[in-house]
């Protein structure tokens, strides 16, 4: 199939990219951008593994092609830890072992930095309900729903990072 030119506006930098037009944005970001901190699990919308923001606003990268993406800004979990400080989503995961393997850790990062600027004193239910379009094999979830009701009790007193 002919590639398009297409540019890609990922974390503050841009992409000029040769792609496929039917190549999926989780591709695209692992295999032409070369960051392979957004996982591929399911493929086809499930897991949430996959999820970035485009725009401030979660996305499954599995389901959007990535010449979907010109004029949209992609962030992705490479760039939520900012000046070796780790946003508050990332330090409370970590202090509440809310990962084991950690395949599901970076969409549920990411799921979690857009919800939690909606809504910055969430309920349990509410996290509940975001967290229930991202899968998780190994931890059954408590850890992860203690560690978001952390991350936002902490980022209602800063800007969301903490000093590693
Ligand atoms: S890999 Fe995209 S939702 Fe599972
Ligand atoms: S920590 Fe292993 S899938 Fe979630």
């Amino acid at each position: 199939m002919n590639k398009v030119a297409l540019t890609l506006h990922v974390n503050g930098k841009s992409h000029d990219l040769l792609v496929e037009p039917r190549k999926l944005l989780s591709d695209v970001l692992r295999e032409d951008c070369r960051l392979t901190g957004t996982h591929v699990g399911c493929e086809h919308g499930i897991c949430g593994a996959c999820t970035v923001l485009v725009d401030g606003r979660p996305v499954r990268a599995c389901l959007s092609f990535a010449v979907q993406m010109a004029g949209h800004e992609i962030t992705t979990i490479e760039a939520v830890a900012q000046d070796g400080r780790l946003s508050s989503v990332q330090q409370a995961l970590h202090e509440e072992h809310g990962l084991q393997c950690g395949f599901c850790t970076p969409g549920i990062v990411m799921t979690f930095e857009a919800f939690l600027k909606e809504n910055p004193n969430p309920s349990e239910e509410q996290i509940r309900d975001a967290l229930s379009g991202n899968l998780c094999r190994c931890t059954g979830y408590h850890n992860i729903v203690a560690a978001i009701k952390k991350a936002a009790t902490q980022m209602q007193g800063s800007a969301g990072h903490v000093a590693l």
